[in-house]
């Protein structure tokens, strides 16, 4: 009798085992499920929340007080980039929202492209990318200037680059001038001058009070190549203008990319697939010197 009973409890342990087991699986598959389902919600509030802020966010980077509600024709931006290819490839997310707003935006392109002395042809793109992105051919000034030709290891004329820029500032009287940061996202020379041209811009207080320099941040090489997973990050970490597109934006931004045809090669379809810069840009302010100051 003892025993038939301690076989019966046996079992009956062993059954419990089993399905304790199995029920353990069940739950952690539940568990990475829930917890891959908040990140991508969470991402998704995100994207809203970023939609219905940023014309607020972008109000207090121009320090402007009205009240009034804005229909975003009173901001008036100015993209600055080295080669045929960097506006979409960095500045997409921004430009996109930007004519979503109704903003007006202007790409001043410093070079034609011509390393491989295929200039004609990438002007050509980048008026197409633009057209893509919602920049009209009137909005785009391209430059082909001795002093500063496409090249990594040519150091560009930092006042030839200021005066370029300034003299689009006074013509349309932009009110924020967007560029590459310090370390140019991607490295290179050109990229880089830039940012240090508007750097000393803004440090000179040779443009009006009304218009602000900001720059794009460089992110690491981690943060950079998982897409849109990363945007909380940029979400949490202190920046003054954040932009984000969602999948119809994305959309837009390769059909930006594919324009550029010379320039498709195999790693172009990873960067259009895993970069962070096709969804979300952030900026930081460029801090300003003292005003009407001439410096040179
Ligand atoms: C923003 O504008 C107000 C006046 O409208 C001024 O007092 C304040 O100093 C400005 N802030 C910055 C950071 O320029
Ligand atoms: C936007 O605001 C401007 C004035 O600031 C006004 O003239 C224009 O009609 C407005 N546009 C829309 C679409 O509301
Ligand atoms: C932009 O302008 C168009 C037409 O003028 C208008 O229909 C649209 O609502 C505007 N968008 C925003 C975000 O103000
Ligand atoms: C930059 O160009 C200006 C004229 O455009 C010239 O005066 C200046 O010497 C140049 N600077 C350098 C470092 O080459
Ligand atoms: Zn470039």
């Amino acid at each position: 009798m003892f025993f038939f009973y301690a076989e019966l409890i046996h079992v009956w342990l062993l059954s419990l085992h089993g399905w304790l087991t199995v029920t353990v699986k069940i739950m952690s598959i539940y568990l990475a499920a829930l917890v891959v389902f908040s990140y991508l919600a969470w991402i998704k509030c995100i994207y809203y929340r970023h939609r219905r802020t940023m014309v607020k966010s972008l109000k207090h980077v121009l320090n402007s007080s009205s009240s009034r509600e804005s229909n975003g024709s009173d901001f008036r931006a100015l993209i600055v980039t080295a080669h045929p290819d960097d506006e979409c490839m960095f500045f997409a997310p921004t430009i996109i929202r930007l004519v979503e707003l109704n903003a007006s935006v202007h790409l001043l392109c410093l070079s034609k492209g011509n390393y491989y002395n295929q200039g004609a042809q990438r002007q050509q793109e980048l008026l197409n990318s633009c057209a893509t992105l919602g920049i009209p051919a009137s909005s785009i000034t391209i430059l082909d200037h001795k002093k500063l030709p496409d090249d990594p290891k040519a150091e560009w004329n930092i006042s030839v680059v200021c005066s370029a820029i300034v003299q689009q500032i006074r013509a349309h009287s932009f009110n924020m001038v967007l560029t590459f940061d310090g370390r140019g996202v991607s490295g290179h020379a050109n990229h880089i001058a830039i940012h240090k041209a508007v750097r000393h811009l803004a440090a000179s207080g040779q443009v009006t009070d009304d218009c602000c320099f900001l720059s794009l941040v460089t992110v690491g090489l981690l943060r950079k190549y998982i897409s849109f997973l990363e945007l909380p990050i940029s979400w949490l970490l202190p920046s003054c203008l954040c932009c984000i597109i969602g999948s119809q934006g994305y959309k837009q931004a390769k059909a930006a990319m594919l324009c550029h045809r010379s320039q498709l090669l195999w790693f172009r379809y990873l960067y259009i697939t895993f970069s962070r810069y096709m969804f979300v840009n952030t900026f930081q302010m460029i801090p300003q010197g003292p005003k009407n100051l001439k410096i040179y």
